[in-house]
């Protein structure tokens, strides 16, 4: 029996459910907006006045003032306890419950820890020290550099003052592990003192995402090299595991909507003393699939952002490597380029809050980054470039566990290269199930048609001016003579036409037409195409006949139209003779 649940599970629990597609199965819902609406469950109602709103993850009853969350709906619909409600959450939705018994002891057993204990208390000297007369010039650069006193307490930066260690803990059992395990001092062979190896550094804790002090990381004031110390791994420590201000900004937020990955601890500090609390950085290293598995357990998206340099850009293509398998639905990732020589602590106190939360907004896409950075590292012109070029994209977007995400990708690789019906070949090719045109999908000539304009636009000035079609009615020849009239002269590319239908009704059906493979070869499509015109002139000349032939039926014709049936059915056995590929 569980007694216990961990406040990050609830969180992580609340992220991944979804209230809609729990109470539509117990209720009957309609859809109106982002809203939905029901007969209300805890009163007796016959309008509906119980709301359950999808973005906020919330229901609320206008009637009987019913109102909270999913976990409040369970508690009050089933009755049951809150960590029953928990229970019958997880089984629902699949999300495995945490031992927390087991880590409820992990947290006091390591609580107890000897090794996170010295580091407590060395934290706690280093932060006194920033504050007496020997820390004054680090306060000053600190305060210098636009950092006021709350953010340095919050964030318990510290001073270490020069040989401290030889007064305070001499010959202590501290001091062995100190020197051994946490290898914070050293000792000098010459005179076998102990010195502590941030000395005269201002001192940044460093927290794992409990709140244990696990490392430090020491800055100079000065320009003396290296400008950053940071404590090697030991016990407690693996600086591929631990980021950055992940303590903080989770015990700042419920939610985390994104957070954003940067390189330094200045600048996590600055970001938030800017009030923006959802950032955290790696520790001088590169991101790991650890950080990124963290990263993920606690929001679904990923920023990164490092400085707007060659080896920033390089950062960030590792960190989209990094990131491909943990891409499942819902997790997405976004990439942040500075201007060239700027880094987020300085960007903001030049910008301030809006202006970069507007660029926090404007992030590049994973998709754009990603066919950005892979043309730029790939140039292809000749025929072996460019299909290493598809084998390399390909095995990039291979590792993407979202199938979706997976054939959208694929689908634009092959807008990119130039190959329109490429998803269809991979499926082919890759023998896959899903492909993108149905079944369903009638192949009418009018739509094989506009499907090789839009693959081909360079076709359009084949298309001649058709007689008789205004009281056609075959189905979408009006569209397909439209379509022609707005895009003739004016030299339009396939993606230009997709842009165009974006979000509109047509979009759907444009994308199947695009992804269309009419199995011809490349130097065969012109007369196909002229082949198909020729066959649907046939078609409206064919459903003129039908129209004349059923009004001389109705009400018998004149002359005029006796005499237009009759060149028809010459012209018609003509053109029909004439049709061939
Ligand atoms: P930066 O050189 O970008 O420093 O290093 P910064 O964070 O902008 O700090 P300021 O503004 O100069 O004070 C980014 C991160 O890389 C690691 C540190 O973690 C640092 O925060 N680093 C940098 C080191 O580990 N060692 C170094 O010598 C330099
Ligand atoms: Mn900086």
């Amino acid at each position: 029996m569980i007694k216990y649940v961990s406040r990050i599970f609830i969180n992580n629990l609340l992220n991944q459910v979804d209230i809609v597609k729990l109470i539509i199965d117990k209720i009957k819902l309609k859809k109106k907006g982002k809203n939905f609406f029901g007969i209300c469950p805890f009163h007796i109602e016959k309008n509906p006045s119980f709301v359950v709103n999808s973005e906020r993850q919330l229901y609320h009853c206008f009637g009987c003032g019913a109102h909270g969350n999913i976990i409040d709906f369970i508690i009050n619909y089933e009755n049951l306890s809150f960590l029953e409600s928990i229970k019958l959450l997880s089984n629902i939705f699949n999300i495995p419950i945490e031992d927390n018994n087991k880590s409820f002891l992990f947290r006091k057993r390591i609580k107890d820890n000897i090794y996170y204990q010295l580091m407590f208390n060395l934290s706690f000297f280093y932060k006194n020290y920033l504050f007496k007369s020997l820390g004054k010039t680090a306060l000053k650069y600190l305060l210098n550099r636009g950092f006021n006193l709350y953010i340095i307490k919050y964030f318990s930066i510290g001073f270490s003052p020069l040989y401290w260690a030889n007064k305070r803990f001499r010959n202590t059992k501290n001091i062995e592990i100190l020197h051994k395990k946490l290898k914070i001092l050293k000792l000098n062979k010459h005179n076998h003192n102990y010195y502590d190896i941030f000395y005269n550094r201002i001192i940044f804790p460093i927290k794992n995402i409990h709140g244990f002090i696990v490392g430090f990381g020491g800055r100079v004031f000065d320009n003396k090299e290296p400008k950053y110390l940071n404590s090697s791994e030991n016990n407690i420590f693996y600086k591929s595991n631990e980021l950055y201000g992940l303590f903080e900004i989770k015990k700042e937020n419920n939610i985390l909507k994104k957070i954003i990955v940067v390189e330094g601890y200045i600048d996590v500090i600055s970001l938030f003393q800017f009030n923006i609390k959802y950032a955290v950085a790696i520790l001088g290293t590169v991101i790991t699939s650890v950080h990124i598995k963290k990263l993920f357990n606690i929001t679904n998206n990923i920023i990164y952002c490092f400085d707007g340099d060659q080896a920033g850009i390089e950062a960030q293509w590792n960190s989209l490597k990094k990131s491909l398998p943990f891409l499942v639905k819902g997790k997405q990732i976004f990439f942040m380029i500075l201007p060239k020589g700027e880094d987020p602590d300085s960007l903001i106190r030049k910008e301030g809050k809006n202006l970069f939360e507007k660029r926090i907004n404007n992030t590049l896409s994973f998709s754009h980054f990603f066919f950005k950075t892979l043309f730029l590292k790939n140039l292809f012109s000749s025929c072996e470039e460019k299909t290493n070029f598809i084998y390399k994209a390909l095995s990039f977007i291979k590792l993407i566990p979202d199938n979706f995400f997976q054939i959208n990708l694929i689908q634009k690789l092959g807008e990119k290269i130039g190959i329109l019906n490429f998803l269809d070949i991979y499926n082919f090719l890759y023998n896959q199930k899903e492909t993108i045109i149905n079944n369903s999908f009638k192949k009418t000539t009018v739509r094989r048609l506009l499907s090789l304009l839009i693959q081909n636009p360079k076709l359009i000035k084949l298309v001649p001016k058709f007689k008789y079609f205004k009281n056609s009615n075959i189905n979408g020849l009006f569209f397909f003579i439209k379509f022609v009239n707005f895009y003739k002269n004016k030299h339009i590319t396939t993606a230009e036409i997709l842009k165009q239908y974006k979000g509109t009704k047509l979009n759907k059906i444009i994308k199947m037409l695009i992804t269309w493979d009419h199995m011809i070869p490349d130097h065969q499509i012109k007369t196909f195409f002229i082949y198909l015109i020729n066959k649907l002139k046939i078609n409206i000349l064919e459903n003129r006949q039908d129209y004349l032939i059923s009004l001389d039926r109705k009400q018998g014709l004149s002359n005029e139209k006796k005499k237009e049936l009759w060149s028809l059915n010459k012209i018609l056995i003509k053109k029909k003779n004439n049709l061939k590929i």
